[in-house]
């Protein structure tokens, strides 16, 4: 059952490679997962059962003995999203499994303490969009197309999960005046232990090595798309930002 949904959640993958493999089969060598592409995938595995175990460690312990169907009808909601979380975890296995040197890390996670339905909105929120800047930051550091493709969709999947979830807990979440597209963060930041949207050091039990980039230094920036102040947007300015929004 669970094999036959991740058939379906990678059919977009198989595609793109058949695809690729007809249209330019020269550069046949590039298409599969790198050993490089192994550490973006070992790291990007630790990132999502993180954030799996976070939802499997806490959602039933805070929203499971409640007769208040608001909180239910929220329970359910959560649930999806915790599938969801396991989903990504097996899809990236699903991809690992064909990149030389692949294996699962073993971390021993640390998840804050959870006292209500409020301040698990709070971290769940942090958590999401850190995972999301993570997998968007992760895709900078990719060989092979298909690795991208995977850090997309685990990147808009999670960046749905935390508006859901941040458009409860921040007034501001989707501003008027919003000046930046969603924020990437390098694995150097995912892995480093502020306390703050952004690092997860604190939580990962020290089991995860950045990956290094294929390709030199690279900086994650913050993706700034800001439309002129007076009004009349650059043309690249409105499209990022038209990106942003819909
Ligand atoms: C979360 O729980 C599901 C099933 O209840 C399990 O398949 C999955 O591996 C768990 N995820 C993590 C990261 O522990
Ligand atoms: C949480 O509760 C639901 C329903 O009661 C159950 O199906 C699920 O396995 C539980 N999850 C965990 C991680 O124990
Ligand atoms: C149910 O929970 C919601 C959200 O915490 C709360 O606003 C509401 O007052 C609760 N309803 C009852 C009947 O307790
Ligand atoms: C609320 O969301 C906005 C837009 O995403 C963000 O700039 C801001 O930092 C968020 N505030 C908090 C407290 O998370
Ligand atoms: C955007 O507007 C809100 C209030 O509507 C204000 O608190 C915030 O400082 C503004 N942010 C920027 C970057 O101007
Ligand atoms: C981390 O931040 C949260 C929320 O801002 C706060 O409740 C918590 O006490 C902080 N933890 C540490 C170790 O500073």
């Amino acid at each position: 059952m669970r094999f036959n949904i991740v058939s379906l959640l990678l059919a977009g993958v198989t595609a793109t490679s058949a695809a690729t493999t007809t249209s330019a089969a020269g550069s046949a060598s590039t298409c599969l997962p790198s050993s490089s592409d192994a550490k973006v995938l070992q790291f990007a595995l630790g990132v999502s059962n993180f954030i799996g175990g976070f939802y499997n460690t806490t959602v039933n312990s805070t929203f499971g003995n409640s007769n208040n169907a608001t909180i239910q009808a929220y329970q359910r909601v959560l649930f999806g999203l915790e599938k969801d979380n396991t989903l990504s975890s097996a899809a990236i296995e699903k991809v690992g499994a064909k990149a030389p040197g692949f294996s699962k890390p073993t971390c021993d996670y640390t998840y804050p303490e959870v006292s209500s339905t409020q301040t698990w909105a709070q971290w769940a929120y942090r958590f999401e969009d850190t995972v999301t800047g993570a997998f968007i930051g992760l895709a900078g550091y990719s060989q092979s197309p298909e690795v991208s493709f995977l850090l997309a969709r685990l990147a808009a999947e999670h960046s749905a999960h935390s508006a859901l979830i941040g458009s409860r807990v921040n007034s501001t979440y989707f501003a008027a005046n919003s000046t930046s597209l969603v924020a990437a963060y390098g694995p150097a930041q995912i892995l480093s232990s502020r306390n703050q949207t952004g690092s997860l050091g604190e939580y990962l039990g020290g089991c995860l090595t950045a990956p290094t980039s294929p390709c030199g230094a690279w900086r994650i920036g913050p993706l700034d798309a800001t439309p002129s102040s007076s009004g009349v947007a650059s043309s690249t300015g409105v499209s990022t930002y038209a990106a942003k929004k819909n």
